[in-house]
């Protein structure tokens, strides 16, 4: 009775060995589940075959093989795999041409997805049940369409570059909710409305260069944003005043609000003289009154711009005395006055940048910042409320 037993138990016991070690050999295989096999197939079948080169990525794709089976002599790249599901999808460029189909939202184990510089076009696909993904990278394609707002619902995303495609409408409100998000570059599309009420709290990086954004900046869009380092805003229509608050963003590093259409700005002092402020450009605005010497309070502040805009009266005496100030682009002003000797005798940091179109007094045609001319006195006259000679 107990030897029938343990033979019955010893067979038990070698089966389940058996099953183990068979189970452990098909991972070495890597046999890819097959929902994910479907989804590889549903993507390279929606790609125009005569944009897949034999080279290429996708041209390695050979479906009478596994895709995660090892050694690699099919499917040599584009796909990462861990165990028998695929992990990244990032192809190479040869230029693809073809849609993003919906079945890649079947590959839920995707932790980046990779398809910039091809010819991608259409609309990206809802991918919320894309719940670990972390990197989305679309940039330099044709992707149209809105930013699907299921987007927003992937909370393991941290970085998103959608930039360079045709994106049209607003950012979707739901971006606040995105709290993984670092890094989120929407430069050069179409994009319109506002900026979103509440940008999301960990945001590091906000690119949205060139698109049609409109409205102003207001306090509640990034309040709250305790990394953000750097915003690229440029070309867009957004207008209104630039705030106190904004400089005064705890890590804010580099700020580039440049042809846009602001007319007014009110620069504080940074709070205990601590800021990381390196960088602004707000030339080509609509933004009028006196320069504001608060940004000579900056104290790692090495390249400013204000150039074409409607600035009147002096240059900041704290301009010239700025050791941190390297360049520095005032032309295309109303500026009056002489400005401040240290530009010219070697006392100011300043090595780049120009003073030109102005209304400057005394800026000295020996200095390569006073290369470019004033304007015409009759300009300057009319500008300070002179009557214009007839
Ligand atoms: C695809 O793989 C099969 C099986 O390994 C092979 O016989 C066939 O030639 C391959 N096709 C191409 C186009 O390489
Ligand atoms: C900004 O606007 C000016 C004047 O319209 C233009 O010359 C310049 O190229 C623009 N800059 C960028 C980066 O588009």
């Amino acid at each position: 009775m107990s030897s029938q037993l343990q033979i019955s138990q010893c067979l038990k016991i070698s089966v389940f060995i058996f099953v183990l070690v068979s189970v452990s050999i098909s991972v070495v295989e890597s046999i890819t589940s097959p929902s994910d096999v479907r989804a590889l197939q549903a993507f390279k079948a929606s790609i125009k075959s005569s944009s897949i080169p034999s080279y290429s990525c996708l041209g390695s794709w050979n479906f009478t093989n596994d895709p995660c089976a090892v050694p690699r002599t099919y499917f040599t790249c584009g796909i990462l795999c861990d165990g028998n599901r695929i992990t990244q999808l990032s192809l190479d460029s040869p230029g693809y041409i073809g849609r993003l189909t919906p079945l890649i939202s079947q590959l839920t184990e995707l932790v980046k997805i990779d398809l910039g510089n091809n010819k991608f076009y259409g609309p990206i696909p809802p991918l919320n049940s894309l719940t670990k993904l972390e990197i989305l990278i679309l940039k330099f394609n044709y992707f149209s369409g809105s930013i699907p707002p299921s987007l927003t619902l992937l909370k393991e995303l941290e970085i998103v570059d959608l930039s360079h495609n045709v994106l049209t409408g607003a950012l979707p409100e739901s971006i606040s909710s995105m709290n993984s998000l670092t890094r989120l570059d929407l430069s050069y599309n179409k994009l319109t409305g506002s900026l979103p009420k509440k940008l999301p709290s960990n945001l590091i990086e906000l690119a949205a260069k060139a698109n049609s954004l409109s409205g102003s900046l207001t306090k509640s869009t990034f309040d709250g944003l305790a990394q953000l380092e750097v915003v690229e805003l440029s070309e867009n229509w957004l207008a209104g005043a630039i705030e106190p608050w904004f400089f005064l963003m705890p890590a804010l590093q580099q700020v580039d609000l440049s042809n846009n259409s602001f007319t007014r700005i009110e620069i504080w002092k940074p709070t205990d003289m601590n800021s990381d402020l390196i960088a602004v450009d707000l030339g080509f605005n609509s933004i009028e009154g006196y320069l504001p010497a608060n940004f000579a309070a900056y104290p790692l502040l090495s390249s400013l711009s204000l150039r074409y805009n409607r600035f009147r009266g002096r240059i900041p005496l704290e301009y010239s005395k700025k050791e941190s100030l390297k360049r520095l682009y005032l032309d295309g002003n109303f500026l009056n006055g002489s400005p401040p000797d240290g530009f010219f005798n070697g006392g100011a940091s300043v090595s780049s940048g120009s003073l030109g179109d102005n209304c400057l007094q005394k800026c000295p045609v020996s200095s390569q910042l006073c290369l470019k001319s004033q304007k015409p006195s009759s300009i300057c006259q009319h500008a300070y409320g002179g009557k214009p000679r007839s």
